[in-house]
This record gives C-alpha cells, structure tokens and sequence, in this order.
C-alpha cells in the first residue's frame, strides 16, 4: 500500500504542480479533501486547492515542486517538499518581480483506504510573497501578535458599513500629495492622501495606494519614490493627478531628485525616499520609506476635507 500511494502521489503531484494539470489530484484525494494552511488556519476544498495551483502556476509559470520525502504510517503520513520558481507574472497582486525563489514545506495527511482525505499545510501561497521579501500585512500582525508586541489592528468583527466609514473618513482633515517615479525615463504619478509620516529618526514615511492605479506597476518596481506636498497654488494639478490623463506631466514643471524621482515645482514641499517595504493590504500597497532627500519651501499647502480643497494659508486658529 505504502509504495502505491507514494508513487501515485508523485505522479499526481508533478502533474499539477509541474504541469498544471490539476484534475490529476482527484486520483489520490477522497471526495471530501480538505486542506488547512498552519499559517491561517483556513481550509479549502480541493476545488479551491486546484484553483490555488493554477493561480501560483500563473505567477510562476516555470514552477516545480520536488517531494523530498514521504513517510507513510498507518492511516497517517508526511509529505516534504521542495518547490522553486521565477515570478514572472502578477501573484496575488503583486506584480512580477523577475525574481527567482525556492520554498520549502511539508504535508501532514490524514488517509482513508490510500487516499487524502486531509491534509496541514505549512505553507500558502503568501510563502513565496515572503520569500521575495514581500509581507501581507495579515503577516505582518501575525508576528506582532506572536511577539507580544502591540497588535496593529483590533479585531474588525463587528465592522463598520460602507457608508459608516466613508463618514468617517469625510472627517478627517489631510493634505494631497503627488506621489510619483519614472518608468523607462516617462514621469509618472498619482494623487495620494493616504501619507502618513511614520517616525523621524529613522526618517520614514509611508503611502497607501490601490494596485488597479495605472501608476502602480512602476511604482511597485521602483527603488524610489517622490512624494509632493502639494500647496494652495495647485488646484489645477490635483486634478491632474486624480485622473488617468495618459501624459499628467505635460504641462508640469518639476525637476529630479538625487535618485531620479519627479519633484514638481510649486509644490509646498518634497521627499524623495526609498522604499524599503511593500505590505500587501487586499486592494491596496503600503509602501514604507526612508526619507534619503528634502526641500522645503514657504508656499502654504493645500487642504483636503471631505472631497473639497482649501487653503492652507486661511485657517484660524482654534
Ligand atoms: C484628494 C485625493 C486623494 C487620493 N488619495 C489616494 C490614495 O491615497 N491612494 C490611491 O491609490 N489613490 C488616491 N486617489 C485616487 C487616485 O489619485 C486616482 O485614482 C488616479 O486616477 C490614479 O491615477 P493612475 O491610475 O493614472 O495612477 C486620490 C484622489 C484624490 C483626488
């Protein structure tokens, strides 16, 4: 029994995992598969797994998966693997890094009459992100919780409707920045208030953007970034940057920083910073960097409440 389920395990396996023919799992699992990622705790069906494969196989098109070895006792075995492969395609949003990694795990299965009926993973696809050196941010809270460090985010049970929350966030006062970068010596940007200055020594700020940005790509590829703070004389470039003009430079006048990042002129105040983490947060990439250039002007900024622009210049003062 014991030499029949590694071999049809082989098979099965090089056929999904190497080949993407996925429907060659069903020869080795019972009906009632499941499978259950250590790192989350969640489980799938094989239908899921099977789709889970043929979307790590479209990030990693040259994906192999080598068993290490399997140690089959009773109605119980585990499986090590070994699997490498070059991102070459967009993988869970994130788009290709031309990277190659290797990453390795192991299975541990549960099985009825010489047949999967479940398995532990101690892998999920968030692995090779983290391989690349890319964290999710669900991740990123894991460690802090096992750290006994303070936790980044509460417990969302409970949460908020859409409309509850675009209130709230029609309360809170910010600035807009243009972040931007080049693409092959083409300027590119958007406008982002989602800035935050994270601690000053070291100096590091952090921007949130949506990956469907047609900016993004470039972004996501780019050592370094600009980010402009953009001041009361600016109206017509927010407009600019909030739309998805093919040319947003046209009529900019801006120069580079040290690393090559736009700074466009005008502006209230500008970084360029280099990137140091790319935090997958679902639809959106929190960038973090360290502030390597600044300049500083006395334009008085733009502010930004509530879907309406004002001027930094006329506040009062409580
Ligand atoms: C005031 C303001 C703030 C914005 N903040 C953000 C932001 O923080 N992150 C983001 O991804 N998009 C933000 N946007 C939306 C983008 O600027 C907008 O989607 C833009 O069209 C993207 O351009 P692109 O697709 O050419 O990159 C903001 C827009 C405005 C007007």
């Amino acid at each position: 029994m014991q030499q029949t389920f590694e071999t049809a395990l082989e098979e099965a396996w090089t056929a999904a995992w190497d080949r993407g023919e996925v429907e060659a799992l069903a020869s080795i699992c019972t009906d009632s598969y499941s499978r259950t990622g250590k790192s989350d705790g969640n489980s799938m069906t094989l239908a899921q797994f099977q789709d889970e494969i043929r979307a790590t196989r479209a990030g990693f098109p040259d994906l192999t998966t080598k068993i290490n070895s399997v140690i089959v006792n009773g109605d119980r075995a585990a499986i090590f693997w070994t699997t490498s492969g070059t991102h070459t395609e967009t993988f869970l949003g994130v788009p290709a890094t031309g990277k190659s990694v290797v990453t390795r795990g192991s299975n541990e299965v549960a099985l009825h009459d010489g047949l999967i009926q479940s398995e532990n993973v101690t892998w999920d696809g968030s692995e090779l992100l983290n391989s690349l050196g890319i964290r999710s941010l669900s991740d990123a809270i894991a460690a802090e919780k096992a750290s006994d460090e303070p936790v980044l985010m509460a417990d969302l049970s409970g949460e908020p409707d859409l409309d509850a929350m675009k209130a709230f966030n029609r309360q809170f006062v910010t600035g807009v920045t243009v972040v931007t970068t080049q693409e092959n010596g083409k300027p590119k940007g958007l406008a982002v208030n989602a800035y935050s200055s994270i601690s000053l020594e070291p100096p590091l700020v952090m921007v949130c953007v949506q990956k469907t940005s047609s900016t993004y790509p470039a972004l996501f590829a780019s050592t370094h970034l600009g980010i402009n703070i953009l001041s009361r004389e600016q109206k017509d470039t927010v407009s600019t940057f909030a739309s998805k003009s093919a040319d947003k430079f046209a009529d900019i006048v801006w120069h580079e920083g040290p690393d090559g990042s736009p700074l466009i002129d005008s502006s209230s105040a500008m970084i360029e910073a280099e990137i140091r983490e790319r935090f997958q947060a679902k639809t959106h990439t929190i960038f973090v960097c360290r502030v390597r250039h600044a300049e500083v002007s006395n334009i008085e900024p733009m502010v930004y409440k509530a879907g309406r622009f004002y001027d930094g210049a006329n506040l009062e003062s409580l």
